[in-house]
């Protein structure tokens, strides 16, 4: 395991020295951050730096309109990526891959400002990534993205808010935190190997939708809600940020668990999230913290990508409720369509 280091530098050299193959992850993994730092500059003026936070007339892949502060950012990210060894990127603000390095070893995935309709507001935002190795064998630029998240080489996510910080799990290694000193312009490590405490009772999901879940969500919400009284026996506390990596990083230090599940709203029967540059990056670095992720029921992680823009359920956190989550999914009681028994759970007991 590697040992505590003073930065993020000192990490990814000890993590080479260790395992050289991970070299290449390493130099996309500097060059993130050091583009990073300068989105933290331009986040951090807000309504300072003229026109970031104001809209576009045009949309990003999945509709939502485009913020120049999304745009910019895509820029910086395709600009330091291109002097990366990367062969080629997805980003939600591009409708096709982007071909870089043909030979270079490494593909990137990612969603360069996360939450950019909340900088206006002043909550936190960030920029979620994964990495992930060229497929030998593929035909199409966008082959090189269809494969399951475990073959990650990499992930993580840097997350703008009252603190900079990066948070990213780089091989079998397990999930590092480090934070932006800004006064030296260095990430120094601020939290060493991540553990996800395995069970925690904070949930947290857009609660508006509770009327387009279907019955295991409702069933598992609802229970959640019951507190002590209910079939969980336990008191729940509810958390909500709307900003993923918001939510994500208040989890991986202590606990609870997230849902985004598809519902019945037209387009959101696969959730919201994205499969390449969200639920994968997460997921990897929620497992590699001793967590789980799954798309209700199955592992995120061994999911085979439909497309590069591909939506996803999202379940996420410590791995007790994680599970539940998906025993409530099979369970024939918590389905009404698949049990006349849900009507009566009330009658039941977990
Ligand atoms: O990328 C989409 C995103 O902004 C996430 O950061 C966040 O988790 C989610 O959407 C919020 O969704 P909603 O608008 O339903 O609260
Ligand atoms: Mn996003």
């Amino acid at each position: 395991m590697i040992s505590e280091t003073e930065d993020l530098e000192a990490f990814l050299d000890q993590s080479v020295a260790a395992d050289a193959r991970l070299d290449p992850a390493a130099s996309v993994l500097r060059a993130i951050a050091a583009a990073s730092v300068e989105l933290s500059g331009v986040i951090g003026l807000g309504q300072l730096f003229g026109k970031v936070g104001a809209s576009r007339e045009s949309t990003n892949t999945d509709g939502d309109v485009q913020k120049e502060l999304d745009v910019l950012a895509n820029d910086v990210f395709v600009d330091i990526l291109a002097r990366a060894p990367v062969a080629a990127l997805v980003s939600e603000e591009l409708r096709e891959p982007l071909v870089l390095d043909p030979q270079a070893p490494l593909v990137v995935a990612m969603d360069p400002v996360d939450g950019s309709s909340n900088i206006d507001t002043n909550v936190s935002i960030g920029t979620i990534f994964s990495i992930l190795p060229v497929r030998p064998g593929a035909v199409r630029v966008e082959d090189h993205f269809l494969q399951p998240g475990r073959a990650q080489v990499a992930a993580g996510f840097v997350i703008y808010g009252p603190q900079t910080s990066i948070v990213l799990a780089l091989g079998d290694g397990a999930t590092q935190i480090f934070t932006l000193d800004r006064r030296e312009g260095r990430f120094r490590q601020a939290v060493h190997c991540v553990a996800i405490p395995p069970d925690a009772a904070e949930y947290s999901i857009n609660a508006s939708n509770y009327r387009h879940w279907d019955d295991p969500v409702r069933a598992f919400i609802d229970d959640c809600e019951q507190g002590a009284e209910g079939p969980l026996k336990r008191n729940h506390n509810m958390r909500w940020v709307g900003s993923l990596v918001a939510d994500a990083y208040r989890i991986l230090l202590r606990g609870g668990i997230f849902l985004y599940p598809g519902d019945r709203r037209s387009g959101y029967g696969e959730g919201r999230l994205r499969l390449l540059y969200e639920a994968n990056p997460v997921a990897f670095l929620v497992e590699h913290a001793g967590g789980a992720a799954t798309d209700c029921v199955n592992r995120i992680l061994d999911l085979e990508p439909s497309g590069i823009h591909a939506r996803v359920p999202l379940v996420f956190g410590s791995a007790g409720p994680v599970d539940l989550v998906a025993g409530y999914h099979s369970d024939p009681q918590f389905s009404a369509e698949r049990s006349p028994l849900f009507g009566r759970r009330g009658l039941m007991r977990l």
